[in-house]
């Protein structure tokens, strides 16, 4: 896969002070944006989430609340003009380093099957399909199925 820049890249951790630009690329990206509210909402100590940051702006970012020992990505997301640079799995990288440092055991997320890039990144990244949940997200007409996804923390 092709990584650009890759050196002008970093992480921070996702405070209130970054929600307007979050939620704006959220608003771009997302095929069904999560309101703001609810974004909001994940700024808990219970949660691990970063801001990506590309010479010092904000491009994208994750959710991953964690319980019990296991994690579960809520959401990943790049800005859609940086797209297919290999942000995104540079930012999954940097997620999933913090989740093994904080001893956690294995990660889960949820996907829609239409959902292509994010399979592909997932899949690349060493996930295994575990499940289908059936009718599991909203569509613009009707419901869509989820994949579920899990990654082995402990020996990845
Ligand atoms: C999913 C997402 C975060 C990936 O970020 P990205 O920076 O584009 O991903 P990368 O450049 O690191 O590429 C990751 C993989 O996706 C593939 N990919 C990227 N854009 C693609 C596209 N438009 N169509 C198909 N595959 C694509 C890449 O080829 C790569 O696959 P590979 O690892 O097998 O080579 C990004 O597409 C996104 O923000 N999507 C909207 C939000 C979303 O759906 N998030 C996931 C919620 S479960």
């Amino acid at each position: 896969m092709k990584v650009e820049q890759q050196e002008s890249l970093s992480t921070a951790t996702f405070t209130a002070t970054h929600l307007v630009e979050v939620s704006a690329i959220e608003s771009a990206a997302a095929f069904m944006p999560w309101p703001e509210k609810l974004i909001q909402q994940c700024i808990r100590s219970d949660y691990i989430n970063h801001v990506l940051l590309h010479e010092d702006v904000v491009v994208g970012y994750s959710l991953c609340s964690t319980g019990a020992g296991e994690a579960h990505l809520q959401n990943i997301v790049v800005s859609p003009e940086k797209q297919g640079l290999g942000w995104g799995h540079w930012l999954l990288h940097q997620t999933v380093t913090e989740l093994k440092q904080a001893d956690l055991q294995r990660l889960f997320l949820e996907v829609r099957a239409s959902n292509l890039p994010a399979i592909s990144l997932y899949q690349r990244y060493g996930f295994e399909n575990i499940g289908l949940r059936k009718d599991y997200y909203e569509a613009p007409v009707g419901r869509e199925d989820a994949y579920v996804y899990v990654l082995e923390l402990s020996d990845s």
